[in-house]
């Protein structure tokens, strides 16, 4: 069930650790503790004339005012509470590391090593990198693609019964749902399958904080019951950037093994300015939420419509994604009829009309449209992508590539931690075709990698790199800078 909007004199409206930083800042205290620049004292002074003073005062550490995140009995105790009242949880924990830590955390916290994982091979990389730390098991499962498009949608329920069926031994079912697209799985149906045999549902969330607050949302990880679940409350929300929220609901995780293992993989000095965000990003949605978004939906799905009357352009449509759903606040626009690739309509944009967007591929540039947002940013996106099309219409369309995101991945050699820890050989990238690779290549964003530790490099792995990186795309890699090495195992 959908979060109903709190009234403004419920708990829900409290901010506990906002006012305890607030109250502390006003005090006369003299500060002999970290951070050395002592409430902006020390600061570059430029800085702080740009900034102003109070945002430095919060910069604050572990004190009894404070409380401690890793031992929290104060007003952080009583703010993740209130988070997890919010998010339908029955424990949240506010994250500092997003949710890179949060996957890990998430992983590591739930899985020994050797336990198996139904988990799709298209995640974020965080994901693959819980596994080569935990010592699971991937069971690799694959999404439907958008054949036209050329676009990863998300895993269907079938394939998950599939592989519940084929690996009865399999402990734990991953999720990766809203995709970076906005593209959300049948959440509830997977969870549904998996509880019938037993599994624990993990979802990462990250592009789904929001999901919970408006009923037209496509359901929530907690909504549709999943065990546990990490969102980025940076990326759609207020959070400030890597500040990232964990919820757990059901008997079926060890709390005491999760927070072992968060002690493990969070900084030992949680910035409090990241926290405090996470108190009001919580309380904002829980007051908010539902009209904020309600404007930022109905403004958004307007402006899809307008985008999709430009000529030479495509915003990706809710039919477009089907049986999926479409959150409809990203808005994916396809270029490739402009005769321009995803990353020069990106830059254009940028440079010539100064709209920043969240991501390109080589045919399709990406805009994230939050609670932030009102008409006059309709407005200016729309103004620029009429003014970007009217420019370059007629010169398309954009030669088709012969090579997509590889969606023929090969069975794993290796699993990703004998993989990452083997003995290596470097080789060329062009040379590495049929070896087992060591490391993670990536196309970033969305950072879903295109080759993980244990799989055999392909050719079409290989070309696909080599022509996104000739494109412009930003490829992440230890030697991305490089002409292409990369970590093979040796024997
Ligand atoms: C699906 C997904 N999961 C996890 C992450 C990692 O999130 P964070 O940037 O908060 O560490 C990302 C980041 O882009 C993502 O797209």
């Amino acid at each position: 069930m959908k979060h109903r909007t709190s009234p403004h004199n419920s708990p829900q409206s409290r901010a506990p650790l906002f006012d305890a930083l607030a109250k502390y800042i006003k005090q006369p205290k003299v500060p002999f503790h970290t951070p050395g620049h002592k409430q902006g004292k020390g600061i570059d002074k430029a800085w702080r004339r740009l900034v102003g003073d109070d945002i430095f005062r919060m910069d604050l550490t572990v004190l009894p005012e404070t409380d401690c995140l890793f031992h929290p009995t104060g007003v952080i105790k009583q703010a993740q509470a209130l988070a997890a009242g919010a998010y339908h949880a029955d424990k949240s924990y506010f994250l500092i590391n997003g949710s890179t830590g949060g996957n890990l955390s998430m992983l590591m916290g739930v899985l020994f090593p050797g336990d198996r994982i139904i988990v799709p091979r298209h995640t974020h990389k965080s994901v693959i990198a819980g596994l080569i730390m935990s010592g699971a098991l991937p069971i690799y499962i694959h999404p439907e693609v958008n054949q036209e498009w050329g676009l990863i949608l998300n895993v269907s329920p079938e394939v998950v019964e599939k592989a519940l069926i084929k690996n009865p031994d399999a402990r734990a079912v991953f999720v990766s749902s809203p995709t970076y697209h906005g593209i959300c799985c049948d959440l509830g149906k997977i969870v549904k399958l998996s509880h019938l045999n037993d599994r624990i549902v993990m979802v990462d969330q990250a592009h789904g904080p929001h999901l919970l607050f408006h009923p037209s949302l496509p359901a929530s990880a907690m909504e549709a019951g999943a065990d546990i679940c990490v969102e980025s409350s940076h990326k759609i929300i207020s959070g400030l950037t890597q500040a990232s929220m964990l919820h757990v609901k059901g008997p079926n995780i060890d709390i005491r093994d999760l927070e072992e293992v968060l002690l493990l993989t969070q900084s030992t000095s949680p910035s409090y300015l990241l926290l405090t965000s996470l108190d009001l990003a919580r309380r904002q949605m829980a007051l908010e939420g539902r009209n904020l978004l309600e404007k930022s939906i109905a403004i958004s799905v307007k402006l899809r419509s307008s985008i999709n009357k430009i000529k030479g352009l495509y915003c990706l449509n809710p039919e477009d994604v089907k049986p999926f759903k479409l959150d409809p606040t990203k808005l994916t626009v396809f270029v490739d009829k402009l005769g321009l690739t995803g990353y020069q309509a990106s830059k254009i944009l940028n440079q010539k009309y100064d709209i920043q967007a969240e991501m390109a591929d080589w045919d399709h540039v990406a805009f994230i449209f939050s609670i932030a947002d009102g008409q006059s940013e309709a407005d200016s996106l729309l103004r620029a992508l009429k003014a970007l099309a009217s420019s370059h219409y007629g010169r398309g369309p954009l030669q088709k590539l012969d090579i997509q995101f590889p969606s023929n991945y090969p069975a794993m050699s290796l699993t990703p931690r004998e993989a990452f820890f083997a003995t290596y050989k470097m080789v060329k990238l062009k040379e590495a075709v049929g070896e087992i690779s060591t490391e993670f290549f990536t196309v970033y964003p969305p950072g879903i990698p295109v080759i993980v530790p244990g799989e055999r490099i392909t050719h079409e792995a290989v070309e696909y790199l080599e022509t996104m990186k000739r494109l412009g795309a930003i490829l992440v890699g230890p030697e991305s800078g490089q002409p292409g090495r990369i970590r093979v195992v040796a024997q």
